[in-house]
């Protein structure tokens, strides 16, 4: 159990850090930047090499852009995702300059790009579950995931790019690997993953059914090569939370500015949408070819067709089909009398099990 040092050699504390902060050390990045304060203070010459941030000083549009901001008094609560005009601007940005598909409902606005990281990670992984993280690694990931109660399981980026990457990422993953974390270009390396090894990386994670969490801190210091968003490849936005700051490239660290973006529930409501809208013409064609006049269903998951050409009386008709060609529906007379003659078919299934019903119902009918 960790305990918090004493404020004071006389005021004791009784604070007592809860257990899921035991793996959590402090920054070793601090250590060393608050050492080199030390010595400066001291009067010390330090040639500094230690930095995580831009050298030069926030743009003089942005500076004055915040300045009418205040002087406009806007310094009250904002919507709680961050403004419409600007969620909107940067949902542009990202379809524009990136190729990811994302509509200003997709985007939050945070306070930098560790508050995206720490919400993301918080998002996805449960206790016990496995990180792949590229490695060498941006040291706070490791106490991301530990405040998750997650493992992070580290993936030499060397080892990957000399061997291919499905075939390195398959030898760390496991029963309980739930995301993997892409920064790209990466801290500290600079490595920028290519398209080729993003598509990689994508089929990996389509392929086990993983999320990714992409880090875009650097997308706009690229010196060879092109920055690509992974969430840009086909069958990644869904699975993709892509986190960006105004950090690095607008030299804003100490505004505290990121934003993220991930598929809303309303892009799953439409995928939802469409993969019954396939079902539902498979189904109607599959009719069709048989005889069976149906009118086209514009809603819900029912198709309600006329089987009168197997018998007038539906209760039969259902038995029929069940017996020749174990196709399972409801007479349409439990629905009131106007049902008579009908059957409902739910085409709330598998593709595979439309097919073959489908197939059942050509051969036994
Ligand atoms: C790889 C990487 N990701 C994310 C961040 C977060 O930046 P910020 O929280 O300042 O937006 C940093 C900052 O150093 C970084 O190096």
């Amino acid at each position: 159990m960790t305990t918090i040092s004493q404020a004071s050699p006389t005021t004791p504390t009784v604070f007592r850090l809860a257990s899921r902060l035991d793996d959590i050390g402090f920054s070793d990045i601090v250590n060393v930047r608050n050492r080199i304060m030390k010595l400066h203070s001291q009067g010390a010459t330090v040639y500094q090499f230690e930095g995580g941030e831009p050298y030069m000083n926030t743009p003089d549009f942005v500076k004055e852009a915040m300045a009418r901001a205040l002087n406009e008094n806007k310094t009250r609560y904002a919507p709680s995702s961050g403004i419409p005009e600007l969620r909107a601007a940067i949902a542009d940005k990202l379809s524009t300059k990136n190729d990811i598909p994302a509509q200003a409902s997709d985007v939050i606005i945070l306070n930098g790009g560790m508050q995206g990281l720490f919400g993301a990670f918080q998002s996805v992984v449960n206790p016990g579950e496995e990180v792949l993280v590229f490695s060498p690694y941006w040291t706070p990931i490791k106490d991301l995931i530990a405040h998750c109660q997650g493992k992070t399981i580290l993936v030499p980026t060397s080892e990957a790019r000399a061997e291919g990457f499905e075939r390195t990422l398959s030898r760390y993953v496991g029963d309980r690997t739930r995301a993997i974390y892409y920064n790209t270009p990466q801290n500290p390396t600079g490595v920028v993953f290519t398209r080729e090894e993003a598509r990689a990386v994508s089929r990996f994670a389509q392929e086990r059914d993983l999320i990714v969490i992409a880090d875009e801190a650097y997308e706009d210091l690229v010196y060879d090569g092109k920055h690509c968003s992974i969430a840009s490849i086909e069958g990644m936005f869904e699975r993709t939370i892509s986190v960006f700051t105004l950090s690095k490239s607008y030299a804003m660290t100490g505004w505290r500015l990121g934003y993220t973006v991930a598929a809303t529930k309303s892009d799953m409501l439409e995928r939802n949408r469409v993969a019954y809208l396939q079902r539902r013409n498979l189904l109607l064609a599959g009719f069709d070819e048989l005889g069976l006049v149906c009118e086209k269903p514009a809603g819900a998951f029912y198709a309600f067709p006329d089987v009168s050409r197997i018998s007038a009386n539906s209760r039969e008709a259902a038995e029929i089909l069940l017996d020749r060609a174990q196709v399972a529906t409801v007479p349409g007379i439990v629905f009131g009398e106007h049902g008579e003659g009908h059957l409902r078919f739910s085409f709330s299934t598998s593709i595979e099990n439309i097919e073959a019903g489908l197939d059942s119902l050509r051969r036994n009918l």
